[in-house]
This record gives C-alpha cells, sequence and structure tokens, in this order.
C-alpha cells in the first residue's frame, strides 16, 4: 500500500494524476465547497487567539482547505504569522504553492513548506483525509490464529499471501482486538505513530483531524469482517486493491479508538469527538449560509453540498472530527453539542 500510494514517481500521490475533483478519482470536503475551509476557520481562529502561535497543516492536498482558511482569517483579521504544510507528495506541494500563487499572492509569504516535523510547534495542527491515506496492515484472524496479510507475484500477478504473525507491535495490537472468528481488517500502526510524532513536537495548542472512520467497537464489529480497505477510482469504489496500482487511490477507514488511545500515552489532552455534521454546525456553518442571499445561485448551489457535508447518509455520521490538545487555554470550537468521546 505504501509503494502503490508513494513510490516516488510511481505512487498514487507522488504521481501526476489529477486525484481530486470532477476529473479525478475522489472528492474531498474542502473540494466540494469553500465553507468547509471558512466553517474551520472559526475553531482556528479560537485556537490561534489562546496560543499566539500558527497553523500546521499535514497532507494538503490540491491546497483548497489552506487557501480558503487563509482567507476566512485573513477576513476576520486573524491569519496567523505562518501557515506550514507538511505534504509528502512533491506534485502535490508544487500543486500547493501553484494555487495559493494564483489566488492569493500577497499571502504566500506566509505559507511555508516543511520537510520534517518541526521540533517544537504552537498552534493549531490540522489534517483532513490524511489518516485514511496511511498505508495499514492487513491482518487475518483464523481459527485462533493470527496472520499478517501480504501481496506476492505469482506468474506476473499480484496474490494476496498469509504469513503466521510473530511477535512485535502488529500482533500485540492484533492480539488485544482479537474478533474472534474467520476475520479480516486493517491496523493502523502508521496513524498511532503519526499522532506519537505530533503529540512530541506539540508544546501548546491542538490537533484536529476529520476523516472517515469509527470507534474500535464498530470498525472491528462482527459484520465488518472483510475490513474496510477500499480503491478509489474515477469517483467509483472498488474493492480490488490489485487493479491498476499507482493509479487508483487505496484507503482504509480510521480507528479513532486507536488513534485516541496513541495521543493518551503520548500525554495529549482529548478534547472532543463528534460526528463531522455535528462538529460543522456546532463551528457555524448555518451561519455562514445564513450571510449569503437565499435566491443566488450561489447558495443554491452551496445548499446542495451543505446537505452532503451534513446528511447522516451521505457525509454527516460516516466522516468523524477528533481533537486533541496540550496546554490550551480554551476549548475548539466544533465540539459543544453532541460529544462523543465516551463512545472510543
Ligand atoms: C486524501 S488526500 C486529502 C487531501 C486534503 N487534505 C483534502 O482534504 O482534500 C491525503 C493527503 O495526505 C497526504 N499524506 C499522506 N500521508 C501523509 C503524511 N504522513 N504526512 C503528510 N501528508 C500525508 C497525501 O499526499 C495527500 O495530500
Amino acid at each position: 500500500m505504501e509503494l502503490a500510494l508513494y513510490a516516488p514517481g510511481l505512487g498514487y500521490y507522488a504521481g501526476g494524476a489529477a486525484k481530486f475533483g470532477a476529473a479525478g478519482d475522489f472528492i474531498t470536503a474542502p473540494e466540494m465547497t469553500p465553507l468547509f475551509g471558512r466553517t474551520l476557520a472559526r475553531s482556528a481562529e479560537a485556537v490561534l487567539q489562546a496560543t499566539g502561535g500558527d497553523i500546521l497543516e499535514l497532507g494538503a492536498g490540491s491546497g483548497r482547505l489552506a487557501l480558503d482558511l487563509l482567507r476566512e482569517l485573513e477576513s476576520q483579521q486573524a491569519l496567523p504569522a505562518q501557515y506550514r504544510i507538511l505534504e509528502v507528495s512533491p506534485d502535490l506541494q508544487a500543486r500547493q504553492r501553484a494555487l495559493i500563487e494564483v489566488e492569493t499572492p500577497h499571502l504566500l509569504d506566509r505559507v511555508v513548506w516543511l520537510e520534517r516535523l518541526p521540533e517544537r510547534f504552537i498552534g493549531l495542527i490540522l489534517a483532513n483525509e490524511v489518516l485514511d491515506a496511511m498505508p495499514v496492515h492487513l491482518v487475518h484472524w483464523l481459527g485462533g490464529e493470527m496472520f499478517e496479510r501480504g501481496v506476492i507475484v505469482k506468474q506476473g500477478e499480484f496474490v494476496w499471501q498469509d504469513r503466521p504473525l510473530s511477535a512485535g507491535p502488529l500482533w500485540q495490537t492484533a492480539k488485544a482486538i482479537d474478533p474472534g472468528a474467520d476475520y479480516l481488517s486493517e491496523i493502523n500502526l502508521a496513524a498511532s505513530a503519526w499522532i506519537n510524532s505530533l503529540a512530541q513536537c506539540l508544546e501548546r495548542g491542538a490537533i484536529l483531524c476529520l476523516d472517515y472512520g469509527f470507534p474500535r467497537g464498530e470498525y472491528y464489529h462482527p459484520q465488518r469482517n472483510t475490513g474496510t480497505l477500499r480503491v478509489h477510482y474515477r469517483h467509483h469504489s472498488l474493492d480490488d486493491p490489485f487493479y491498476l496500482p499507482g493509479l487508483c487511490d487505496l484507503t482504509a477507514h480510521v480507528d479513532f479508538s486507536a488513534l485516541a488511545d496513541a495521543a493518551a500515552e503520548s500525554r495529549l489532552e482529548l478534547l472532543g469527538y463528534t460526528s463531522q455534521a455535528n462538529f460543522l454546525l456546532n463551528a457555524g456553518l448555518l451561519d455562514l449560509m445564513a450571510e449569503m442571499t437565499p435566491t443566488s445561485s450561489d447558495y443554491l448551489r452551496a445548499a446542495s453540498v451543505v446537505q452532503k457535508l451534513l446528511q447522516p447518509s451521505e457525509m454527516g455520521e460516516l466522516f468523524k472530527a477528533i481533537a486533541f490538545g496540550r496546554g490550551l487555554n480554551g476549548s475548539v470550537p466544533g465540539f459543544e453539542r453532541g460529544d462523543r468521546r465516551g463512545a472510543l
């Protein structure tokens, strides 16, 4: 999965595929409407005010969210001194820079692209749909034993092969989950390591992640016995990860309980966990809609997208928002009503 997504020049994110939007393979919330970024700006503004810090966005995709956040914060006279981006894909880094350069050239000098995490950071760390793009391990629980499922080449084709799981972090995590019966699913050790490294650099502020997934009990539910690994190609969702490797997006849902556990181990405080719909409503999405002229075509377009973001059958319920903090004097707007921390 790591090679298919990130091998230099060949991986899906490392290569030049369109990826986002109508011409690409999938569409993310920031690509659907600027209202998403403008709503997140309300949470960002509160953290910036409380800390006097900067924003650090991880995996900024096309740069759309950065652009909408910068514009909204500028209109509220709340711009951070720096908007830092850490993006693993050189192709996307170039697209992000080009977008900011064209749309808001006067803000370009505030945007800084990093090669690695800073040693210390104060402010808001933000990641939208980044965790689902991290390579996962596939684990097969069978007849009381545990196997790691890997990929081999047989007669020129990729095929699966299981091998007994040996002692180590994956074994330990798989043992603790043990869903019983014949069960195949994913474990995302990279996500836990990632939150640990963010915790190490966060001196004061918050980490806000939005993504699709569930708490552990739902993730490893008996009925979800073939896991959540999916392929996105030209707006179709497929379940064969060997289909056009390097040309398709591969994703797995996020186990938010595992993320919360790793964050707690790194002494981060769990500030909030709720559905995307609750988060956006709490953070003021509808107030922004109310500022628009209700008869304009922009309003009608926005209303239909907002419905997608909020509806339980679309992105409102499957997508979640989770926030962690350290030394934050205040809260992160978005988690006031509909708190679900108890489900983790
Ligand atoms: C599904 S895209 C989401 C892009 C964007 N955040 C959005 O919402 O449109 C996943 C992004 O995460 C980046 N990415 C994946 N793993 C990362 C990591 N460990 N650190 C930083 N970026 C990462 C990918 O290159 C890509 O930009």
